[in-house]
């Protein structure tokens, strides 16, 4: 074995290894620079590691060498690598496009379906808790996911800030579809007793009363627990349960009774400060952590706020030709540079698009804008939010005074 032509390539005067991919008895060349100005030193080495080339070749010679190579199947070692790393990387895009599911889910209605974005869902059966539907609502193409995740009865988490859109995108498939929907706000008074049934006395006779969760399963209804982040540890505990698909609810309480869902039914949850949105929990007071186990077992979904362009098309949608074309573009940019400023941090607050809703239905009444923004916007910010906002507004709009 030729120590030297070992220490030579490792030397740093290397410029490349060439090796057949396919032979390895093919061994290898290396190429490094010559201690000979202009000159280059090629070796070839054998398999069992002895060097039996070794020569000091020009320019043109090692040209040749290379083209030589080239056409035997040598390959430049680091290339090789590359080229085998890329055609890796590029495989399992290929595999994945050629498995990926283009269909939407398989729908099983006796009832009828209806389209929701590019989904093609099963109706409900009716009833009082349907949503009234919101004809100024706009389906980004955003959602089509979460409508398919519907249709395969998968459990969604949507977290985003507050007024992106959450509750609503939920409230306005079921509209569209025919289905019944339960709400169940976790910020507010909400008990497990409330969520998951209790006993009370009523004529004399004790008697079970379902909380929304069981009953939501046993009708086939759609729950939506709003501001998750917010309920308490033994809501989340029966929660998990019937996160599993077919997940069943054990009412210990009733003596074990078992719930088994409903197909119809499916659950849902929103959120201001989890997962990706836990760097704003500071707006969100009392909002808790999630913890890792709880958030796998949900599709988490980040919605966030409408474009400028979709949000001034929802604004001409809500008011119709009250507001203009001009107008709507004017808000919705209102709107967007609130936001920047707030994801700058110039601004404490967030701008909803219920906000921008309610600020304009209050200037087609009083048809100033400032005086519209102080109930709508003012008086919910601080003097120094206030203040940025306006000097926003007035960018955009010549204000009357
Ligand atoms: N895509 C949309 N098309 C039309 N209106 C929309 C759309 N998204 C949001 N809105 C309007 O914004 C309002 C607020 O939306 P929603 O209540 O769903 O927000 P949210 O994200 O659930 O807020 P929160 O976190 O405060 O509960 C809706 O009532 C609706 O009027
Ligand atoms: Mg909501």
């Amino acid at each position: 074995m030729n120590v030297r032509a070992d220490n030579q390539v490792q030397d740093r005067s290397l410029i490349g290894i060439y090796h057949h991919p396919t032979d390895v008895s093919a061994g290898r060349w290396s190429v490094s620079c010559s201690e000979r100005p202009h000159l280059y030193r090629i070796q070839h080495r054998r398999t069992n590691g002895d060097t039996h080339i070794d020569t000091v070749v020009d320019l043109d010679n090692l040209e040749a060498k290379l083209q030589k190579w080239h056409r035997e199947g040598f390959v430049h070692q680091e290339r090789a690598k590359d080229n085998a790393e890329l055609a890796d990387r590029s495989t399992f895009m290929n595999d994945l496009r050629a498995s990926a599911t283009t269909d939407p889910a398989i729908v099983d209605s006796s009832i009828g379906t209806a389209r929701v974005g590019c989904v093609v869902m099963a109706l409900g059966t009716g009833g009082p808790l349907v949503p009234p539907m919101n004809p100024a609502y706009l389906f980004a193409t955003r959602s089509d996911n979460v409508f398919l995740d519907i249709a395969e009865n998968r459990r969604i988490l949507l977290i985003g800030h507050t007024g992106t859109g959450k509750t609503s995108l939920i409230e306005q498939v079921a509209a569209h579809t025919n289905q019944g929907v339960l709400r169940s706000n976790m910020n507010g008074q909400t008990t497990v007793g409330d969520f998951v049934g209790f006993w009370t006395v009523k004529g004399g006779e004790t008697i079970w009363v379902d909380g929304v969760l069981p009953t939501a399963m046993r009708e086939g209804l759609w729950l939506i627990v709003d501001e998750i982040d917010f309920a308490e540890p033994a809501i989340l505990a029966v929660l998990t349960a019937v996160l599993e698909p077919g997940g069943r609810l054990l009412l210990k309480e009733k003596g074990n009774e078992i719930v088994a869902p409903h197909p119809s039914f499916r659950l849902f949850a929103t959120a201001n400060a989890v997962g990706s949105m836990g760097q704003y929990r500071h707006l969100y007071q009392g909002a808790n952590l999630m913890n890792e186990a709880f958030l796998d077992r949900w599709r988490v979904y980040h919605i966030d706020y409408l474009s400028r362009d979709d949000e001034a098309q929802v604004l001409q949608r809500t008011f119709g030709a009250r507001v203009s074309t001009a107008m709507a573009q004017t808000l919705a940019s209102i709107a967007a540079e609130c936001r920047e400023a707030f994801t700058r941090e110039d601004l404490g607050s967030a701008f909803s698009t219920r906000r921008l809703l309610d600020w304009t239905e209050l200037m087609l009444r009083t048809r100033d804008p400032e005086t519209a923004a102080g109930p709508t916007i003012y008086s919910k910010v601080s003097a120094e939010d206030a203040a940025f906002i306006r000097s926003i507004i007035q960018h955009h709009i010549a204000l009357d005074r």
